[in-house]
């Protein structure tokens, strides 16, 4: 049955640009929603700007503009961001709009109704020359505990104490630097303690979140009262302002997750439909069949907005609920938090300059799971996945086949292909399952597979072989006819991270992509197009020259950086932490023994590097085009000349290293002692150049 399915991504601030941290979320949802289209589901995928706020309303003070300017041209620049790495938005609103405000208007007054509202004194710091009161970060002052300087209004990075800001010793106001003044006013708080029980049956109940999380609210915020939640700030501050009580603005984080409801409002006006349908589906009158699900893409650190704040507001005003709160881990940038000296601190705009969108959401995927787990862009791994996956093992499909048919097209009837079309089109269900539940990584794996086989069949019947033949030439028609219809599979299932590729693969054969089905019937008797350039190879210069540019980039303000990046992790360079570890049963999971991409590769060439005792320079070949360096330290026990024409087994998803001889592009196994420390395989074992080993 065809699901009614609301998506949401977490609204991006407006006072900062898209930034490749926020790019796994975005990224992430993307590839959801156009999954869910391709499966034949009714999917909308909705999001905003996040405009309200303090920040926003001092940038806009410091820019000489009004916030409505300000918020205008963020709007642009998220868009066009958003735009270069295929991300596409049925509706793409903003927080500041009347939608907004006429359904923070009904939910309030739900929440006033239900006696969810409690009005007390709030003592806050407050600049006399902005004439705003401060939030937390934007005083600065010494500790009350350890008396370190400079630190927050909130907490103490050096001994980790958590205080308030009024018990800052010499505080300062960071936007004016005036001693800020200690002043009182009434704010509005909701009660969320009163909805604890049914909190905890929705968070708890095994549906809506991750296990670690549910977890983690339980052990955190529902063993114990639910502190009351503060929803007020006094003027001036840039917002809505609350109706029942003048002067009084709702917090931003109030109306921001209103805001899907709001940009769900603007969708439903424009295809003729109401908002009430998805967000408050018994709402009598209203006619579109099937219940609706709600999914909302986050980050860690959105977790209790959307799985406390956010569920109260909505149980309290009678809207419909979360089916699924998918939460994402942080990005590291090569093992370490985002840098902006380091040039790690890339924006969007800066990354599309240098580099394909493809590849970015290509490696993203690949590192996806659904747990929460941070993400790691290692930048010389990002360049050896594209180039092994990607250019290596699916566009190479096409391209050493796709010209030998240009002239005839594809064979009339599906040749035999020894079942490896079927078995591609029989993990349609399995693959599916896979992106269902957010598991890119593990959906990769499979598809890749399949890539692998794929590439053993073009390999076996070597079409630039058939093509010298004259006798053969229908052979040479029905392995290019099988190549290119198992190279279509694979591009269907890749389509939702590759929607691009997906394009030019239905014009190259003639038949654009629309259904996730289109994997269960091969290609036959239709015409081929004139092979173009699919996707090409990335050249660790350009990641490089991206990370300089980077370096250059003028900071952006660091009021907000929208999904903020983690924390450094304590793990150095790999090969330092493999030669400190003990060998021990624990250390290697089998998820991280799957990673290893071992390959049968026949040795081109080999010499002796003149310089060094131990190595040999190896060119490698893993079938087809694909060709890899690599340095071997076995120059003692090997000549050179004796492993020309051998087949090795190759670690061929190693990230390259870069040696003192160049660049190493992978690891040839070995093992044994004096003579025997490389494993040289027979060919009559039927082993071939490019054949995964197991
Ligand atoms: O953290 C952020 O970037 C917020 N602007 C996210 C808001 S998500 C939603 F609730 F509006
Ligand atoms: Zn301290």
């Amino acid at each position: 049955m065809t699901r009614r399915i609301l998506v949401t991504a977490a609204l991006p601030y407006a006072n900062g640009h898209i930034h490749l941290g926020h790019l796994v979320e975005y990224i992430q949802t993307d590839i959801w929603v156009r999954f869910q289209k391709l499966r034949g589901n009714r999917c909308v995928f909705v999001c905003a700007d996040d405009t309200h706020g303090t920040a926003i309303m001092i940038r806009a003070k410091q820019e000489g503009r009004s916030e409505t300017a300000l918020i205008a041209d963020m709007r642009e620049a998220h868009l066009a961001d958003f735009g270069k790495f295929d991300i596409e938005f049925d509706h793409y609103g903003s927080t500041h709009s009347e939608s907004n405000r006429a359904i923070c208007h009904e939910i309030w007054a739900a929440l006033r109704q239900g006696g969810y509202i409690a009005e007390r004194d709030v003592t806050q710091l407050f600049d006399p020359v902005e004439n705003t009161f401060l939030a937390d970060r934007f005083v600065k002052g010494t500790c009350p505990k350890c008396g370190a300087t400079n630190q927050y209004g909130d907490n103490c990075d050096k001994c980790g104490a958590t205080y308030s800001p009024a018990d800052l010793i010499d505080p300062v106001s960071t936007l004016s630097g005036a001693k800020p003044e200690v002043r009182t006013a009434a704010h509005l708080f909701v009660q969320i303690e009163k909805l604890n029980a049914f909190l905890t049956e929705y968070t708890q109940s095994g549906k809506h979140l991750q296990d670690e999380t549910a977890n983690y609210l339980k052990g955190h915020f529902l063993s114990e009262p639910l502190r009351d939640w503060d929803v007020s700030r006094p003027a001036p501050y840039f917002g809505f302002e609350i109706p029942d009580s003048p002067g009084n603005y709702w917090y931003v984080w109030f109306d921001a997750p209103i805001g899907y409801i709001g940009a769900t409002a603007d969708w439903a006006a424009k295809n003729g439909e109401t908002w009430e349908d998805w967000w408050k589906p018994s709402t009598p009158g209203t006619a579109v069949p099937g219940l609706p699900e709600i999914h909302h893409f986050i980050g860690k650190d959105l977790t209790y907005f959307h799985t406390l704040f956010w569920p109260a507001m909505l149980h309290a005003a009678g809207f419909n609920l979360p089916e699924r709160v998918r939460i994402h881990g942080f990005l590291t940038v090569d093992g370490e938090k985002m840098s902006k000296s380091k040039g790690t601190f890339v924006q969007a705009s800066t990354y599309a300059k240098h580099l394909d969108a493809q590849y970015l959401r290509y490696y993203y995927a690949s590192k996806l799971g659904a747990r929460l787990d941070d993400l790691d862009l290692n930048l010389e791994e990002f360049v050896a996945k594209v180039n092994s996956d990607l250019v290596g093992k699916v566009v190479n499909l096409a391209s050493r086949t796709a010209k030998f048919v240009e002239a005839t097209g594809l064979s009339a009837t599906y040749p035999d292909d020894g079942g490896l079309f079927y078995d591609i089109a029989a993990a349609a269900d399995p693959i599916a399952d896979l992106y269902e539940q957010g598991e890119y990584n593990a959906a990769l794996r499979e598809i890749m597979a399949f890539a692998d086989r794929a590439n053993k069949y073009v390999e076996e019947n070597a079409p630039w072989i058939l093509k010298k033949d004259p006798q053969k030439l229908a052979e040479l028609q029905d392995s290019c006819t099988v190549a290119l219809n198992v190279f279509r599979q694979i591009v269907v299932y890749l389509s939702p991270i590759l929607p691009r590729l997906a394009t030019q693969t239905g014009k190259l054969l003639n038949c654009p992509m629309t259904s996730w089905d289109d994997v269960r019937t091969p290609l036959v008797g239709t015409p081929v197009s004139r092979f173009e350039h699919l996707m090409k190879r990335v050249e660790l210069a350009q990641v490089q020259a991206m990370i300089e540019d980077g370096k250059q980039a003028a900071p952006q303000s660091d009021m907000n950086t929208g999904t903020p990046v983690a924390e450094a992790p304590t793990t150095g360079d790999s090969a330092a932490y493999l030669e400190k570890e003990p060998l021990t049963v624990e250390n290697c999971s089998i998820d991280d023994f799957v990673k290893v991409d071992l390959r049968v590769a026949r040795v081109l060439e080999c010499t002796a590097v003149e310089a060094s005792d131990k190595l040999l320079q190896m060119t490698l070949s893993l079938g087809g085009d694909v060709k890899r360096n690599v340095f071997a330290g076995i120059k003692n026990v090997y000549k050179p000349e004796d492993l020309v024409g051998k087949l090795v087994i190759l670690c061929a998803n190693l990230a390259p290293r870069k040696m003192k001889f160049g660049i190493s592009e992978g690891m040839v196994l070995a093992a044994g002692a004096g003579g025997k420390e490389i494993f040289v395989l027979s060919a009559d074992t039927g082993a071939h150049p490019g054949m995964r080993v197991h």
